[in-house]
């Protein structure tokens, strides 16, 4: 396969969680500008509209409430109306509700899992039918540094975020022989809604940097070759893996 056809994503038809805002509006913006029919969800409707009308491309706004777990298969089959069964599932919706060990209470808990957890499983468990009736798919979930490190004030969500690698392995296991490939981005520290409280600290920001090898925090766009390259032909060959996007953090 040549090189212009390993990454080409023209008529593919995605569906990106978590895309009103961060690295989920990143993903969506980015396949768009690449010819890929995107599939917008996030609760905030006005917020995706206005995105969806600035937005080179086709696009379709979903508001949705992603924690709902009863209600994931009615989304996925609506995500799966204006353009076709969905090739690619970006999975970017999620929290990090900040919570001590011993103040966590069973609603952060339960918020917590439901949305970072079995939102994407049951949400690809939806859409990997009409996946893998093409033969094709790609899943792709969002990990953290977190996944493999204890965060102070982060137990509902490392442990989330240590379910989501895991999760990806066990997808991969089940969706592969079938051409789904199930991979995780797991980000640094990227400026975002999710992170305002570590970027508002100027001293604790420069101190993520200085604990890059590249030495400094990430930026949205560094998230796009990776995005690409696990959207497209190119990762044929890789599926079940977490990729630390995070400038070399976890390698200190
Ligand atoms: N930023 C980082 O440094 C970083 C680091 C490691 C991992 N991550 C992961 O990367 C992913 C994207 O995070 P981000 O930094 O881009 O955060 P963000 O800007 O806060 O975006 C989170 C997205 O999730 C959506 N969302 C939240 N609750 C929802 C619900 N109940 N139903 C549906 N959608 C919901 C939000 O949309 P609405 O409010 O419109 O619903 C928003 O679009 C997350 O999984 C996060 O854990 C981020």
């Amino acid at each position: 396969m040549r090189g212009t056809q390993l990454f080409d994503l023209k008529e593919k038809i995605a569906v990106v969680t978590g895309a009103s805002s961060g690295l989920g509006r990143g993903a969506a913006t980015l396949l768009a500008a690449h010819g890929v029919k995107v599939v917008a969800i996030g609760r905030r409707e006005k917020t995706l509209t206005a995105w969806s009308l600035s937005t080179k491309g086709e696009t379709f706004v979903l508001a949705a409430d992603l924690s709902d777990r009863s209600a994931l298969a009615d989304i996925a089959g609506e995500a799966a109306q204006p353009f076709g069964n969905p090739d690619i599932l970006i999975n970017a919706a999620g929290i990090n509700t900040r919570q001590p060990a011993d103040k966590m209470t069973d609603e952060y808990w339960d918020l917590t899992q439901n949305l970072n957890v079995a939102a994407p499983f049951f949400l690809a468990k939806a859409l990997v039918p009409g996946m893998r009736s093409k033969g094709w798919g790609r899943i792709i979930n969002f990990a953290s540094l977190q996944s493999k490190r204890a965060f102070k004030n982060g137990i509902s969500y490392g442990t989330s975020k240590g379910a989501v690698e895991q999760m990806t392995r066990a997808m991969a296991e089940a969706w592969s022989p079938d051409g789904i490939t199930a991979n995780s981005i797991a980000p640094g520290f990227f400026p975002t809604e999710l992170t305002e409280s570590v970027f508002s600290d100027p001293e604790l920001s420069a101190r993520n940097a200085a604990q890059t090898c590249i030495g400094r925090n990430g930026e949205i766009h560094d998230m796009e070759g990776p995005m690409i390259f696990f959207c497209s032909n190119a990762s044929n060959y890789i599926t079940g893996q977490t990729l630390f996007v995070d400038g070399g953090y976890t390698a200190k």
